[in-house]
């Protein structure tokens, strides 16, 4: 099947999922490794239609998804999938959460989609053609540091960083114009993608939440490095993220090399 016809089925089994938790009831929420690491009910559901759909369509593919164990990167085809980021702000009804999904080929990520049903925005990125907001291309800002806005994560599942991710957040609020927390680290990457946000800075993820994200941000023309180790799919990394005008500055500020 061709690049953009894929990327197309992926939208669709994206908001299928989106439509599926928007209309549906939370019927349980369990803690998963703490009190501020939680899942539902409609995660676990989403997911099983998620990956259902994604392994119809590529059916010798592998995947790595939140909420199962099974998570194996294969030769060819690999899904990596967050049926719900932003779960949080989801059990709150917070309505800033998506439907994260990335496929990798041979172990590079080929397509991402990431879907916000609450504002029906669909964020599609596809690799070495373009990212695209509900099908209109999408480019990072150009804002310098100083001008900058940068959405910060604050890695709540891993609170021993706690002192250097303030940090950090402190002095991307002192260098540049303001700071923001949202609660889906998905759509953070797809607000650099599209200007929303200048900057994006987290500690610690997993690879479901960034997966579909770096392939958008990287084909509308944003820089995102790994830290702490490399966007390899399988283990938790940090990341800084910004446009092409600030991302040096960025990563001088938080005492990261850029390369
Ligand atoms: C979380 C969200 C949050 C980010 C965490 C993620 P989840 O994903 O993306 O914004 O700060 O690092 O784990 O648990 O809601 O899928
Ligand atoms: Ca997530
Ligand atoms: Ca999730």
């Amino acid at each position: 099947m061709e690049v953009k016809q894929l990327a197309k089925e992926i939208e669709t089994i994206a908001r299928r999922a989106g439509e599926f938790i928007t209309q549906n009831k939370i019927t349980n929420i369990s803690e998963k490794t703490q009190a501020s690491d939680i899942v539902t009910d409609l995660d676990v559901k989403a997911q099983e239609m998620i990956l259902k759909a994604c392994l119809e369509l590529l059916p010798q593919s592998e995947y790595v998804a939140e909420e199962d164990t099974h998570k194996t990167i294969g030769e060819e085809y690999t899904w990596v999938i967050d049926p719900i980021d932003g779960t949080t702000n989801f059990a709150y009804d917070f309505h800033h959460s998506c439907i994260s999904i990335a496929l990798l080929y041979k172990k590079k990520g080929l397509i991402g989609v990431v879907y916000n049903p609450f504002l029906n925005e669909c964020f599609v990125g596809i690799e070495n053609e373009g990212s695209y907001l509900n099908g209109k291309r999408i480019h990072a800002s150009q804002n310098d540091l100083k001008h900058a806005i940068s959405v910060v994560g604050t890695a709540p599942y891993y609170k021993e960083y706690a002192d250097v991710v303030f940090d950090n957040m402190k002095k991307l609020f002192l260098a540049g114009r303001d700071v923001r927390r949202t609660g889906s680290a998905a759509l953070d990457c797809c607000y650099v993608a599209c200007g929303r946000v200048d900057v994006y800075y987290e500690e610690r993820l997993s690879p479901w939440d960034y997966a579909a994200g770096l392939i958008i941000m990287k084909n509308a023309q944003a820089c995102a490095k790994a830290l702490h180790g490399e966007f390899d799919y399988l283990n938790p990394v940090g990341i800084i993220a910004a446009n092409e005008t600030c991302f040096e500055e960025v990563c001088a500020l938080l005492g990261v090399n850029h390369e």
